[in-house]
């Protein structure tokens, strides 16, 4: 087997291809992973797969569930798995997911670079739901998560926690190797672009769009129960629903907080100070002048 270049970022992290991984998920060792990585370029798309691509802490959770909820009467057998079963990680699959033998459409998350997915989904046969948001925000919740979960280290301080950002040193890698990969690539797939603000601002519309862009008619009273159950707080409420009670052994330490903090817009005003948000803007500035696709959220 050729020796794969890759990069263990402390202990927790690993860096291959311009991403990052959580190691806790390779029980069989790296070049195992590695491999397996690899092999996702050729992985087989079946007509009607969905996926749903992000940044980690873009708001992942909320799109699966909702795209989850969606497809509830398709996957009768998966009703009481919880969501991260339901809609897996394809970077992280197992054998239990049996992913082979699930009814179409099945349902796939994951925070790949666009470099890294597998090539089949270029032949418009599945959907791909890319959620975007504020990029301080996603900041923010990475801090606090990293607290959480235990198997991630934490930065000491925001100012160690801006530079990991704007490196690429954290869970996905670099933010704005992301987003150009996916938005410069746009064209080559079937793929809808949402931001969490917008799912903030006006879930009903977004809820509509997706369920449009899938395939599903919903009726208004279809939508409202649906938007019911993918509120903050009962996902908040609902251990099916978010990570909290859900992922195994005690990889969340919830006296340090919540996989469910705040969920809100704007938070980072409320941690990052006016000289880091001022050297978040100068290389966001520079990174983002030539993004084909205006990306629209609240940077004031
Ligand atoms: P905060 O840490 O800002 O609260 P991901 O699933 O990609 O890791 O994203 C997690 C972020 O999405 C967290 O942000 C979490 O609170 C937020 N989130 C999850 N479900 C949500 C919901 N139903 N409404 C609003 N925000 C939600």
């Amino acid at each position: 087997m050729a020796q794969k270049d890759y990069t263990l970022l402390g202990e927790s992290l690993l860096l291959y291809k311009g991403a990052v991984f959580a190691l806790q998920h390779f029980e069989n060792g790296i070049p195992e992973a590695l491999e397996y990585l690899d092999s996702l370029k050729s992985f087989h798309i079946r007509d009607g797969d969905i996926f749903i691509m992000t940044f980690p802490k873009s708001g992942t959770i909320w799109m699966q569930y909702i795209v989850s909820i969606l497809h509830e009467n398709d996957h009768p057998d998966l009703l009481e798995k919880p969501t991260y079963f339901r809609v897996p990680w394809l970077e992280y699959l197992r054998p239990a997911h049996k992913i082979d033998t699930r009814e179409s459409p099945r349902l796939f998350c994951s925070h790949l670079p666009q470099h890294m997915v597998p090539l089949d989904l270029q032949s418009n046969r599945a959907k791909i739901i890319y959620v975007t948001r504020n990029p301080k925000d996603i900041l923010v919740s990475y801090f606090h998560f990293s607290q959480v979960l235990n198997t991630l280290e934490t930065a000491d301080n925001l100012d160690e926690m801006l530079e990991n950002f704007l490196s690429g040193k954290i869970l996905g890698g670099n933010w704005f190797d992301h987003i150009e990969g996916w938005f410069n690539n746009k064209d080559k797939y079937d793929i809808l672009f949402v931001s969490y603000e917008e799912m903030k601002m006006d879930l009903r519309s977004v809820v509509m769009k997706i369920s449009k862009f899938v395939g599903k008619i919903l009726s208004d009273v279809d939508i409202d129960k649906v938007m019911d159950r993918v509120t903050f707080k009962n996902m908040k409420n609902d251990v099916k629903a978010n990570y909290h009670n859900s992922v195994q052994g005690n990889v969340l330490d919830s006296s340090k907080g919540s996989f469910m903090r705040k969920g809100t817009v704007g938070d980072w005003k409320n941690f990052l100070t006016v000289a880091q948000s001022e050297r978040f803007d100068q290389v966001y500035k520079e990174r983002m002048k030539n993004l084909p696709v205006k990306v629209i959220w609240d940077q004031g």
